[in-house]
């Protein structure tokens, strides 16, 4: 088998980028380990800034994002018995976020690229990138039961933090730079309508909580849990009563519940991989990096990611120049890196830390009441949640 570019993972990231090459008049396939239907109901990202929201629409994946995403012009912090909006239309005008789920992003890229003639072959196994460092790179897997052996100019690896690409990468190559952070969310979808207009990040002693949602019928929510967190161990009344514990905190505001359709625990951590490419194999989205999910990030910058590739490749392609593949890590790692210190931050502004001591908590207080009462404070906190334009 035979293609331009072999790209390994059906995620956000490997799904656009063969998208995008597509428009571009160039040949990619994608291998995927999990079925279609997995991948399609996988609940992950909620939240796309309005970059991505422009890419996906200029190309043509704004049919139903436009139709069924939420746009939202603010967000709320709530702590100290207080709520406090932060208001994109005062702080960054013309900017938005727009909830639309990871998944429906996944299948609304899947529909584009079979509509298209689109080569994507799931359930596959025993993926082995190889040749990357010469000029004739290939992927063996196992489709079907047949061992193959998929041949290209370039290797994509858009296959996750456990993927195998960034590992096929020989030792001494990459520098990794991780953090770990001493919990995880424990995520619910649940089948009730939001209680509230705008997503809520909610600071409290108790531990975070994040009131999130997908539709008018449909609400997503986050508490913040031990690392090694037993979903077992939190029946739906638990569930629903920690969160009244850590959302019901101003006058007049009351959680609604409903039956709960998903329960899962995320873990949450931080990590790089620099540089983003070893030969002709490039490393995209949570292959390349991940962060905690309290910046709303994961996904955004997995879309960056491929939208710098997919230009590169095209300009290699036209004219076999290779200043923007040269370029390509050093252009994402910018970005990478303030999306980094922005999930970083916001997840050391909003979570309770069991460590701390009284002063670390008045310290923590203190970033928070700056954050919202100053213009520059939730300004800076805005442009970075909605998307930096110039990085
Ligand atoms: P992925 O979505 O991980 O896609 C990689 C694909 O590669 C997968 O389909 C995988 O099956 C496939 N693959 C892996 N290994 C192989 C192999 N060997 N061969 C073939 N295929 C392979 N971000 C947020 O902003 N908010 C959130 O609430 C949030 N929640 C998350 C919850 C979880 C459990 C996880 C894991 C991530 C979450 N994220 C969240 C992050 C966000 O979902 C990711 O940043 C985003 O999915 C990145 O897209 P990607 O395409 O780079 O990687
Ligand atoms: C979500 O809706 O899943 C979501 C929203 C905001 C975040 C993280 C996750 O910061």
């Amino acid at each position: 088998m035979r293609t331009q570019v072999g790209i390994v993972g059906a995620g956000p990231a490997g799904l656009l980028l063969s998208h995008l090459l597509h428009l571009r008049g160039i040949d990619s396939v994608v291998l995927e380990a999990h079925s279609r239907d997995y991948v399609q109901k996988r609940v992950r990202a909620g939240v796309l800034e309005q970059g991505t929201v422009d890419t996906l629409v200029a190309t043509g994946l704004g049919d139903r994002l436009l139709r069924e995403g939420l746009v939202h012009h603010g967000i709320e912090l709530r702590f100290g018995g207080q709520s406090h909006r932060i208001a994109f239309e005062k702080l960054v005008p013309g900017r938005a976020i727009t909830v639309y789920g990871q998944q429906e992003v996944v299948k609304d890229l899947i529909a584009a690229r079979i509509a298209a003639g689109g080569r994507i072959l799931f359930e596959v196994s025993g993926v082995a990138p190889t040749g990357f460092d010469t000029a004739h790179p290939s992927i063996g897997f196992t489709h079907a039961g047949l061992r193959q052996t998929l041949e290209c100019d370039f290797i994509a690896g858009c296959d996750g933090f456990h993927g195998v690409c960034r590992p096929a990468i020989p030792d001494g190559v990459l520098t990794c730079y991780d953090r770990e952070y001493p919990f995880a969310w424990l995520g619910v979808l649940a089948e009730v309508p939001p209680s509230s207009e705008e997503l809520i990040y909610a600071h409290n002693d108790r531990g975070f909580a994040l009131h999130s949602m997908r539709s008018p019928e449909v609400s997503r929510f986050y508490l913040q849990v031990a690392p090694d967190e037993d979903v077992a161990s939190w029946p739906d009344e638990r569930y629903w009563a920690e969160l009244r514990a850590r959302l019901e905190t101003v006058p007049g505001w009351h959680l609604r519940t409903g039956p709960v359709l998903e329960k899962v625990v995320a873990p949450m951590r931080s990590f790089v991989a620099e540089p983003m490419r070893y030969g002709r194999m490039y490393l995209a989205g949570d292959a390349a990096h991940i962060v905690p999910p309290t910046g709303a990030k994961g996904l955004n910058l997995a879309a960056f990611d491929v939208g710098v590739l997919a230009q590169a490749l095209a300009a290699w392609y036209a004219d076999g120049s290779t200043g923007l593949l040269d370029a390509y890590s050093g252009t994402c790692l910018r970005r990478v890196w303030r999306v980094q210190h922005f999930s970083w931050w916001m997840t050391t502004l909003l979570h309770a830390f069991d460590g701390y001591d009284g002063y670390d908590r008045r310290l923590q207080r203190s970033h928070l009441d700056y954050v919202c009462g100053s213009a520059a404070a939730s300004a800076s906190l805005a442009e970075n949640y909605v998307g930096l334009a110039h990085v």
